[in-house]
């Protein structure tokens, strides 16, 4: 399974890059903002900047709306750099657009995929990745992962290749979650990627483990 991180913010981005487990990177305009990247110039050096920290795989979302204006501006984004994957939302415009994208070799990500019909047609579109937000479908009462589960049978039905990103996570369980299900690739923040470090009996284990030597050295 891939890992991604979900955040715009570069400390965060080489902290998980540097922890040697990245995969890649997913932003969107609501991450970016948080940053406080605005402005066609700012946005297009920030993207810049996190394709020199990480090997592969930055998703980079088109603010556009309408088929031609996708068109454009997710050709601009793709010859930002080679690792750039045009992140087009789940509208009408959007699968034309990434079918366009998919028959130019420009990868792509369907974002803001909410049921598996629409990961279906993002699939036949041929999206490298779509993104299902489970997180956002726990926050009402739905059940985010049982959308990964359904999108893995009808991908893994018809040979597929579009990537699952579970996207939308909110901490280490869900991670685990999408392992066991076969997700292709997890999209999360930080807290949630570190947070797989951690056991109390990892601590405690060590604690002895370390005290114990220093006694038997005489330390
Ligand atoms: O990047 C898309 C997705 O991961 C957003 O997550 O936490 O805003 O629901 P969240």
């Amino acid at each position: 399974m891939k890992f991604f991180i979900d955040t715009a913010n570069l400390d965060q981005i080489k902290e998980a890059q540097d922890l040697g487990i990245l995969d890649g990177v997913t932003t969107n305009p609501s991450l970016m903002a948080k940053e406080g990247i605005t402005g066609e110039a700012n946005v297009t050096a920030h993207y810049k900047a996190i394709c020199d920290i990480v090997d592969d795989n930055v998703s980079a979302e088109v603010i556009a709306t309408t088929y031609d204006e996708i068109i454009a501006e997710g050709k601009a984004l793709a010859a930002l750099n080679p690792k750039i994957v045009v992140k087009v939302p789940m509208i009408k415009d959007g699968i034309k657009a990434i079918k366009y994208f998919t028959d130019n070799g420009i990868k792509t990500n369907c974002t803001l995929i909410f049921s598996a019909g629409q990961a279906l047609l993002a699939a036949k579109a041929g999206a490298t990745y779509v993104s299902p937000f489970l997180g956002r479908l726990d926050d009402i009462s739905t059940d985010g992962l049982a959308l990964i589960e359904d999108i893995r049978l009808i991908f893994d039905n018809y040979g597929y290749p579009t990537q699952i990103l579970a996207a939308s996570i909110r901490g280490p369980l869900h991670i685990v979650a999408c392992a066991k299900l076969g997700a292709d690739v997890i999209t999360a923040p930080l807290s949630a990627i570190t947070a797989l470090l951690k056991h109390p009996l990892t601590d405690s284990g060590l604690a002895t483990f370390l005290a114990d030597h220093a006694k038997a050295s005489g330390k």
